[in-house]
C-alpha cells in the first residue's frame, strides 16, 4: 500500500504514521526527519536546508525531489510506504506521479488530517521528543507515564525542535496554506483524497484512518 498523509504542521502526520507502521507493516518516509538527519550530519544538503527550515520556509523542490527519489528506490519500501511531509508543492506531487508511474506503483490513498490553526500552534509548541529513541510526547496531550522518563527506552533526555518556536510556526502555517493546500484539489481531482477529522483524540484519528485503509494484510 502506498499512501500520503497530508496536513499542516502539527496535524498529527508523524504520530499517525508511526501507528500505521506498526499496524500495517508499512515504512514511514518523513522528508522532515530526513532533512533533520542531513542537518545533524552537516552534509551539503543539510547545510543548504538548515537556515531555510529555521525560517519555517520550504526547502527547494529540486533538493527534496532528488532526496525522495533516492529513498523510494530502496528495497525496504518496495511493498509500500507512508509519505509524511511529502509532497508539499504541486511540482513535488507531479514528480512523485512520474516516479511511481515508472515503477508501476500507483498511490492508493491521500489522507488529509484537518486541524484548526489555533490547535496546531498549541500542539507544536507543546511537542517534545525522546533524544535517544525519538518517541514523541506533548506537554498536555501525551506525557510520559513516569515524568521525565521515556516510556519506550527509559531515557531521561528530551529535545524540542528548533523550528517549533512561535514565530517559526506562523511561517510554517503560512507556507502550508500558500504552497501545500493546492494539493488538496490536485488529489481530489484524481479521486483518491480522503478526509479525516484531525481534531479528534489521537486514537480516534487512528480509527478513522484504519476505516479508510481496511484491515491489515492477513487480518481481513
Ligand atoms: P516536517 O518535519 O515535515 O514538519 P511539519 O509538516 O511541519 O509537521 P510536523 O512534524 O511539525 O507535524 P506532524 O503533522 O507530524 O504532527 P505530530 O504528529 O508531530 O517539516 C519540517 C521542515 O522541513 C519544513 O518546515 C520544511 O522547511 C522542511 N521540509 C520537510 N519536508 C519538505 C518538503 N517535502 N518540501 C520542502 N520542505 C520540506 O504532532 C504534533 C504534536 O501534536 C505532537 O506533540 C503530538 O503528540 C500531538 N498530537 C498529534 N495528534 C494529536 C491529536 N489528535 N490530538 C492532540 N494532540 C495530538
Amino acid at each position: 500500500m502506498k499512501l500520503i498523509l497530508l496536513g499542516p504542521p502539527g496535524a498529527g502526520k508523524g504520530t499517525q504514521a508511526k501507528r500505521l507502521e506498526e499496524r500495517y507493516g508499512l515504512k514511514q518516509i518523513s522528508t522532515g526527519d530526513m532533512l533533520r538527519a542531513e542537518v545533524k550530519s552537516g552534509s551539503e544538503i543539510g547545510q543548504q536546508a538548515r537556515a531555510i527550515m529555521e525560517r519555517g520556509e520550504l526547502v527547494p523542490d529540486a533538493i527534496i525531489i532528488a532526496m525522495l527519489g533516492a529513498r523510494v528506490a530502496q528495497p525496504d519500501v518496495a511493498q509500500g510506504f507512508i509519505l509524511d511531509g511529502f509532497p508539499r508543492t504541486v511540482p513535488q506531487a507531479e514528480a512523485l506521479d512520474l516516479m511511481l508511474r515508472e515503477k508501476s506503483m500507483p498511490l492508493d490513498h491521500v489522507i488529509e488530517l484537518q486541524v484548526d490553526d489555533a490547535a496546531l500552534v498549541e500542539r507544536i509548541s507543546g511537542r517534545f521528543t525522546c533524544a535517544r529513541c525519538g518517541e514523541g510526547y506533548h506537554d498536555r496531550f501525551k506525557q510520559p507515564a513516569k515524568p521525565g522518563v521515556c516510556d519506550v527506552c527509559g531515557s531521561t533526555e528530551f529535545t524540542r525542535r528548533a523550528d517549533d518556536k512561535a514565530e517559526t510556526v506562523a511561517a510554517r502555517l503560512e507556507a502550508y496554506h500558500r504552497q501545500t493546500a493546492p494539493l488538496l484539489p490536485y488529489y481530489a481531482a484524481k479521486g483518491i483524497l480522503r478526509v479525516v477529522d484531525g481534531m479528534a483524540e489521537m486514537g480516534e484519528v487512528g480509527k478513522q484512518i484504519a476505516a479508510i485503509l481496511g484491515p491489515p494484510p492477513g487480518k481481513g
